[in-house]
C-alpha cells in the first residue's frame, strides 16, 4: 500500500515523538512492503513564528491532500499570552474542523507492566474507550467579550444539533458493539440544555443497538466513578469538552499521560492521529519524552484509516513488549530516554 501522510509535529515535544513514530511506522511498513511518503506541515507556535497564523493554508490544504494526519502537540508558554484566535490551538481546533473529524476515540487501558504506576490502592485493571465529540459544542460556539451586569465579562456558548448527536452516537455504539457492548453516556443532563438533548437522542439510538448495554451518567459523578472503578466502563461517549476533561483523568490512571494514544475520524477514511498529551515544553529538546502515545497513534491509524490490522497487532505487541521488559521512560519510573525506548520497540517488530 502507498500512504502519503501529512506530519504536523508542532512544538515542543511534538518534533521528538513524531519522529520516533515515523521510525516505528519505518519498520512496519518495510516488514509489510508499504511505502510511505512523509510531507511536514508547521502547525501550532512554530507556524505562527514562521507565518503569523498557527495553521497556514497550506498546511490545511496538505491535510486534505494526505491520506491522514499525525501530530506532536502544539503549544508553549512563548505563545501563552497571544489572543484566542492566534493561539497554536488554534491550528489543532482547525484541522480538525477542516477535515470534519467529529469523533475522537481515546483508548485508555491499564497494561500488565505498569499496574504499580496506577495511583489508585485497588483495580482489576481496566479497558475504556473515551469517544469524544470533537468539532462542536462549547469549543466552537459563539464567544466573546461584552459589558455585563457587573462589568466587563466574558462568554462561550455550547450548542449541539440532533445530526451532531446522532454521528457521534452511532459511532459510540458501532465502537461498543465491537467491544464488551457496553456504552456509558456521559452529560450533565441536570443542568445543561444541550445535554437534555444528548440523552434523549442517545436514548433513540440505543433502541437501534439492543445488544448494546446503555446507561447515562452525570459528568460530575463519572469524574468520580473512573477513579473508584475504572472497570465498570467500556465505552464511553460524551461532548467535546467533558470527553477533553475525562480523558486526562483517564490518562492518569494508566500510570502516565504519555500512554494515551487517539484518533479523531469524520465520514471518510482520512483521520488526524495524536497523542493526547500537550507539548510538555519543560521536557522539550532532553530527548526523555515518552513516545509510546504517539506510537500508539500510528498503531490506529494503521487499523482506522488503511485496515491494516496485522500491522497495528505489531506495533501495539511490540509496545507491551517493551512495558514488559522494563523498557521505559522517565514518566513511567524509568531510566530510558525517547530513542532508547523507541529502539528497543523496534526491535520488537519482527
Ligand atoms: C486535547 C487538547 C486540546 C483540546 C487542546 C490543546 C486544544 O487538550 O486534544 O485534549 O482541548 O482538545
Ligand atoms: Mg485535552
Amino acid at each position: 500500500m502507498n500512504i502519503k501522510l501529512a506530519l504536523l509535529k508542532g512544538d515542543g515535544i511534538g518534533p521528538e515523538i513524531v519522529d520516533s513514530a515515523c521510525l516505528v511506522l519505518d519498520k512496519v511498513a518495510e516488514k509489510y512492503g508499504h511505502k510511505i511518503e512523509y510531507k511536514s506541515y508547521l502547525a501550532g507556535g512554530c507556524a505562527i513564528d514562521a507565518t503569523g497564523v498557527p495553521l497556514p493554508e497550506e498546511t490545511l490544504q496538505g491535510c486534505l491532500d494526505s491520506d491522514s494526519v499525525l501530530l506532536g502537540a502544539v503549544g508553549g508558554p512563548k505563545w501563552d499570552t497571544l489572543p484566542g484566535n492566534l493561539r497554536p490551538e488554534k491550528a489543532l481546533l482547525g484541522v480538525r474542523k477542516g477535515l470534519e473529524l467529529y469523533a475522537n476515540l481515546r483508548p485508555a487501558k491499564l497494561y500488565g507492566a505498569l499496574a504499580e504506576r496506577c495511583p489508585l490502592r485497588v483495580t482489576d485493571g481496566f479497558d475504556i474507550l473515551i469517544v469524544r465529540e470533537l468539532t462542536g459544542g462549547i469549543y466552537f460556539g459563539e464567544n466573546g467579550r461584552r459589558e455585563g451586569k457587573y462589568g466587563p465579562e466574558a462568554y462561550d456558548t455550547e450548542s449541539y444539533s440532533i445530526t451532531e448527536i446522532e454521528r457521534i452516537g452511532r459511532v459510540s455504539f458501532d465502537a461498543a458493539m465491537k467491544r464488551g457492548k457496553k456504552l456509558t453516556s456521559i452529560d450533565k443532563a441536570n443542568i445543561l440544555e444541550t445535554s437534555r438533548l444528548w440523552r434523549e437522542t442517545m436514548h433513540r439510538l440505543s433502541a437501534e443497538y439492543p445488544e448494546v448495554e446503555y446507561s447515562d451518567m452525570l459528568v460530575d459523578n463519572a469524574a468520580m466513578q473512573l477513579i473508584r472503578n475504572p472497570a465498570q466502563f467500556d465505552v464511553i461517549v460524551t461532548s467535546n469538552m467533558f470527553g477533553d476533561i475525562l480523558s486526562d483523568e483517564a490518562s492518569q490512571l494508566t500510570g502516565s499521560i504519555g500512554m494515551l494514544p487517539s484518533a479523531s475520524l469524520g465520514e471518510g477514511t482520512r483521520g488526524m492521529y495524536e497523542p493526547i498529551h500537550g507539548s510538555a515544553p519543560d521536557i522539550a529538546g532532553k530527548g526523555i519524552a515518552n513516545p509510546i502515545a504517539t506510537i500508539l497513534s500510528v498503531a490506529m491509524m494503521l487499523r482506522y484509516s488503511f485496515s491494516l490490522s496485522k500491522e497495528a497487532d505489531d506495533i501495539e505487541a511490540a509496545v507491551e513488549k517493551a512495558l514488559d521488559g522494563g523498557f521505559l521512560t522517565a514518566d513511567l519510573g524509568g531510566t530510558l530516554n525517547n530513542a532508547q525506548v523507541t529502539a528497543k520497540i523496534i526491535e520488537f517488530i519482527v
